[in-house]
């Protein structure tokens, strides 16, 4: 069962196809992502790109509709040869989720506090190094575990509910960490507080994979960008190169419509996943596209003279150059 890489997380060739009274939705396609030990990976795309879907494939949580190809090994183990018991087990030892919706996590027949440490023990601590750490990551996220132990998860709030799931995540040493929008509803200090814990967890070793809508947050967490657009890795660089200079016109276009750099929406539609176009999925609302780009769907190449930045794109020269550059306000409808 042990892959050949003992990365965090090593994804080979993931395609995802959920099966639908509307036809196959294809939610990931020919997805490549590796994640070395003590290092982010930043997950951004707009909604409906395929990053939750992402992160249920790495946990093997899809629904029972689902057709799954590809490899995904995670510390060096292929999931996808254990039983659901060993599955259960090596999840809660070795990974820590933070889902993008708390409230669903959280059992809602139980107690915060004797949940929090039970999953904290299934990291294998003992109890007492369990309630130290607990109590301090939520100290951290201005939480005091004693006031809300006795309390069930809907007595939280939806940010408690954030904050105590992002506290779980600090506990014991996880190899790989996911963490599907974990500033969501936190006031800007919090969100401070919760770069700073994710950076401790890179610090110990772990693999840090966060799916973020909120670019500054990616920016300042660095590490690997990925760059979803309709289910497919359409750019994957350095975060400070790209934001830098993105290399995928669709970069370009998310970076542009950020409020200080003139707020242009990328005008189109996103992606029908049911009937995607022959070509490059963001053809549609390419302003750049050339007639290569109606088909087939580019292959992930190195950016030139870049080899650590790779962009599924026809164009020679991909943007390459400070965002909203060639873009025109005519452009924005
Ligand atoms: N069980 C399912 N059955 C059919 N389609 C699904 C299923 N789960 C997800 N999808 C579809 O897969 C696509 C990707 O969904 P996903 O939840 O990964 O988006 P996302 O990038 O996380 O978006 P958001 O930013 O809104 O969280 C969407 O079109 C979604 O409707
Ligand atoms: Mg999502």
């Amino acid at each position: 069962m042990t892959a050949p890489s003992a990365d965090p997380l090593a994804v080979t060739g993931l395609s995802v196809r959920f099966q639908t009274r509307a036809g196959p939705v294809a939610a990931l396609t020919e997805i490549d992502l590796r994640l070395p030990a003590g290092e982010f990976l930043v997950v951004v795309g707009e909604s409906g790109s395929g990053k939750s879907v992402l992160a249920s494939a790495i946990l093997r949580a899809l629904p029972a509709n689902t057709d799954l190809a590809g490899t995904i090994s995670v510390a060096g183990h292929d999931l996808a040869t254990l039983d659901r018991a060993a599955l259960d087990r090596f999840r809660r030892s070795h990974l820590a989720y933070i889902p993008q919706s708390p409230a669903t996590a959280l059992n809602p027949v139980r107690r915060v506090g004797s949940l929090l440490l039970e999953l904290a023990r299934a990291r294998g601590l003992s109890p007492a190094a369990a309630r130290v750490t607990l109590r301090q990551a939520l100290a951290e996220l201005d939480l005091d575990l004693d006031r809300i132990a006795r309390r069930y998860p809907h007595q939280l709030s939806g940010g408690m509910q954030q904050r105590v799931l992002n506290a779980l995540a600090m506990v014991g040493d996880p190899a790989l960490v996911i963490a599907d929008e974990p500033t969501t509803g936190l006031d800007a200090d919090l969100v401070d507080v919760t770069a700073a814990q994710l950076r401790q967890l890179t610090g110990r070793g772990a693999g840090v994979l966060v799916i973020t809508h909120d670019l500054r947050l990616a920016q300042r967490l660095g590490g690997r960008l990925a760059l979803l657009y309709g289910g497919y890795l359409v750019e994957s660089s350095p975060t400070e190169e790209f934001f830098a200079a993105p290399a995928h016109p669709y970069g370009d276009g998310l970076l542009a419509a950020l409020p200080e750099r003139g707020g242009l929406p990328i005008p189109g539609q996103p992606v029908e996943l049911t009937a995607p176009p022959p070509g490059c999925p963001f053809e549609p609302r390419c302003e750049l596209r050339i007639p290569d780009c109606a088909g087939p769907v580019p292959t992930p190449r190195p950016v030139p003279d870049q080899p650590d930045r790779h962009v599924r794109c026809y164009l020679p020269a991909p943007p390459m150059v400070p965002a909203t550059a060639h873009r025109s306000t005519d452009a924005a409808r």
